[in-house]
């Protein structure tokens, strides 16, 4: 059975003190909850992760970082390893954002990099790809989608699908306010999982948890994690409110 994940990407958002006084007021509303089969992941960023990960110690929820270079030590000023985040108890990276892409030139070879790299260290991996709004005006979209997720994760081995997790994410609709509608998130899903059974088998592709990203809110949750291909969600804007993000969990 496929997990249910809804994981929160703060980006370059709070403080420590604000990552405390967050994380407190999500562990308080999900001790209430029942998680069964569902899984909750913060993502802060590299300052905020010994914090996030001492507050959420006896808790449901799960740190992951947002980044991190394929490298594993050496000459590369500003830049955090693998090794670092597992050494703080980090298991789980977010790759291949479509904000690393855009604004920090990561292209799918340099992901592919990545990928191999947090693998080989044992991590798990939430890798995003989406299309750009010209490419969903070209009608390029399917074909974009397909060739992100070929070209960072196809040269993978059947057993490395275990430790990843995809995650769509329509760049025109993050941050927007204007999400895909359900049926849009659900035929891209389909699509996705149909790619993964013709490259690997029709098992890989049912097992693997794939969560829609881009303007979700406690507003339209219910109804985008409703969709069959649809595994829950990551979260930017509305991760950084505990009562969005604990009724958007609510609505897995
Ligand atoms: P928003 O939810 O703010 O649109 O951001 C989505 C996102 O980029 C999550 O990684």
């Amino acid at each position: 059975m496929r997990k249910q994940i809804v994981a929160g990407n703060w980006k370059m958002n709070n403080d420590v003190k604000e990552t405390k006084s967050l994380l407190k007021n999500i562990n308080k509303g999900i001790k209430k909850m029942s998680l069964k089969n569902k899984k909750v992941i913060v993502a802060p960023s590299f300052t905020n992760l010994n914090t996030a990960i001492s507050v959420t110690k006896n808790s449901k929820i799960k740190v992951a970082a947002q980044n991190m270079n394929a490298a594993k030590n050496g000459a590369f000023t500003g830049e955090v390893s693998a090794n670092m985040l597992k050494s703080l108890k980090v298991k789980t990276v977010i790759l291949g954002h479509s904000e690393r892409r855009a604004y920090f030139g990561e292209n799918d070879a340099v992901l592919k990099e990545k990928v191999d790299s947090a693998l080989a260290q044992n991590m798990k991996i939430i890798f995003c790809f989406g299309e750009e709004l010209s490419d969903r005006k070209d009608n390029n979209h399917f074909k974009l989608v397909e060739s992100q997720i070929k070209n960072g994760l196809f040269h993978l081995p059947e057993s490395a699908w275990k430790r990843i997790v995809l995650a769509y994410e329509p760049v025109w609709a993050i941050g927007t306010g204007e999400t895909a509608s359900p049926e849009q998130a659900q035929e891209m899903h389909a699509f996705i999982r149909k790619t993964l059974s013709e490259q690997y088998t029709p098992e890989l592709a049912e097992n693997i948890s794939i969560l829609y990203g881009g303007s979700v809110k406690p507003a339209n949750a219910k109804e985008i994690f409703s969709k069959a291909d649809v595994d829950g969600g990551l979260i930017g804007g509305a991760a950084l409110k505990a009562d969005d993000f604990l009724a958007i969990i609510a609505a897995l």
